[in-house]
């Protein structure tokens, strides 16, 4: 409730979020994620004061650890990945709320153990019987897991304690899976209790889309057809698929970020103001965002996936995806997808959208440019303004976070030669203090039942609806096309823009 006093309003609204009594279990402890992010990530919110003196993390996995054990694996991924400087006095007080629970996920025995462990930590530590549990799991396990904490009385806590589920991506792997998925899931806990993970949503930049959309005046006046000729949201990354072999053939580049990170982004660049900014709202915009997008209809010609071959990149050596360890050498899994994608209502009608990602590109950059379109009439000579591209707002997703605007400027001199400047804000230079890792920002959302950074089932069942057509015209036409590692991606992707008079940003 707001008070008398704006000022004092104004303040609070500056005090941080701290979570009360809780713990965290997170099952697939031994996976990467859990090491390089996860782990980090509790101890950063330790380290930034806002985790609450009893917090507990259980780890459970098929190892033969003792508590001390986990906790040591959990000191080794900090000191290696977390953001903040390691302090000694945050470690143990944390340390202290650590215990490990080695089972698998149909051993009973191993449930009424975590449940006992659950039970010892809220008398020793004051837990207050509210945890949640993140699965870190290979996503065929997801059901077992939910089924199992049911099962053995987990999903419920006593009283008015809360419990939640936090679910890894992929959340199915087409639209059919994902309902599945879902029916088990609410079977099991309240959607209110069900956080799906989508790392991108939990980036300050990606945040920052609604503030410099919804916050400020001169942006939305422009940010539609009549002045947008087409928007590119491009997510490139250097690295290969690593040691992800197994989980990454047959899923591909487009299952793994498109359905999900690629078309939130789309859909909070491209939905209307919400109403206020509580989960609900936020959801209902997003989902008329998505639902309004329409395929094209020749899928052959507006769509491209691609898969790297050996090549070159930062100075090393590297192999093709089909040389990799662990992948079937006739796998005809997208490393690289580029899709054209247009929204069908008054905003955005004819502007396209056009989305790609890609494993071993020229280098790691993910953003979202809107391109405007030209002025209408010139009145300088075509000489004039022959370097003169098209103005463009640049979001800088990462990783040299910040805005780029782009426009012509006159060039210093005696002739009125117009080239393309640039207006840049950069976080590192407006801000001190660093961004959150996303799953900082996630975490702590999910201790705090703060959902408005969540995808629900109804953006991502939609988000499959609009993949599913593209996986199964890709199934059943020819391969992709093979692109040196290091390079923007197979040429049919630049293709696909000339047909249509543009061409790709080179980032
Ligand atoms: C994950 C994908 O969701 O996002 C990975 O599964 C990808 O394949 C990763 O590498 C990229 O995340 P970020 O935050 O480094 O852009």
């Amino acid at each position: 409730m707001s008070s008398d006093n704006p000022l004092r309003d104004a303040q609070d609204r500056r005090l941080p979020r701290i979570a009360g009594p809780s713990g965290l279990v997170i099952f697939g402890v031994t996976g990467d994620l859990s090491r390089k992010k996860l782990m980090p990530a509790v101890y950063d919110l330790a380290n930034r004061g806002l985790l609450p003196p009893g917090f507990s993390l259980v780890g459970y996995a098929r190892r033969d650890w003792a508590d001390e054990d986990f906790a040591q694996v959990v000191h080794d991924s900090v000191k290696e990945h977390s953001r903040t400087p390691f302090r000694e006095e945050v470690w143990q007080q944390l340390a202290e709320g650590m215990r490990f629970v080695p089972g698998d996920f149909d051993d009973d025995a191993a449930f009424e153990k975590l449940k006992a462990t659950i039970n010892d930590l809220d008398k020793a530590r004051g837990t207050g019987g509210n945890f949640a549990f993140y699965l870190s799991v290979p996503p065929k396990f997801f059901p077992k897991v939910v089924q199992q904490l049911k099962k053995h009385g987990l999903n419920e806590g006593p009283g008015d304690a809360w419990r939640r589920a936090v679910i890894e991506k992929p959340f199915g792997h087409d639209l059919k899976s994902a309902e599945e998925l879902n029916q088990v899931i609410h079977q099991v806990f309240r959607s209110r209790n069900v956080f799906r993970i989508d790392h991108y949503l939990g980036k300050e930049t990606v945040q920052n889309i609604m503030a410099l959309r919804f916050a400020n005046t001169m942006f939305e006046p422009l940010w539609n057809r009549s002045y947008v000729d087409h928007i590119q949201i491009t997510m490139a990354e250097d690295i290969g698929i690593g040691g992800r072999a197994g989980y990454y053939d047959g899923i591909g580049s487009a299952r793994d970020v498109i359905q999900n990170h690629l078309l939130q982004l789309l859909a909070l660049t491209a939905m209307e103001e919400p109403a206020s900014f509580d989960a609900n709202s936020l959801v209902t915009e997003k989902l008329k965002a998505l639902s309004a997008v329409k395929l094209p209809d020749d899928l052959g010609k507006h769509t491209v996936r691609g898969q790297y071959a050996h090549g070159w990149q930062g100075g090393e050596e590297v192999l093709g995806y089909l040389e990799e360890e662990g992948i079937n050498p006739q796998s005809k899994t997208d490393t690289y997808a580029a899709i054209k994608l247009e929204i069908d209502n008054r905003r955005w009608a004819g502007v396209p959208f056009y989305l790609r990602t890609g494993k071993r590109l020229g280098r790691r950059v993910t953003e979202i440019a809107v391109v405007f379109q030209r002025a209408p009439h010139s009145p300088f000579d075509t000489t004039d303004t022959q370097e003169l591209g098209q103005n463009a707002l640049v979001i800088r997703v990462q990783p040299d976070e910040g805005i780029t605007i782009r426009f012509g400027s006159k060039v210093p001199g005696t002739s009125m030669e117009i080239r393309d400047v640039t207006m840049d804000f950069a976080y590192g230079e407006s801000f001190t203090e660093s961004s959150p890792e996303a799953y900082e920002r996630l975490i702590l959302d999910v201790l705090l039942g703060d959902a408005n950074l969540f995808p629900r089932h109804q953006e991502v069942e939609e988000s499959w609806k609009i993949l599913d057509p593209i996986e199964e015209y890709w199934d059943k036409h020819g391969r992709p096309e093979q692109y040196t590692a290091g390079t923007w991606g197979p040429k049919a992707a630049d293709e696909m823009l000339a047909r249509d008079g543009r061409s790709w940003r080179r980032p």
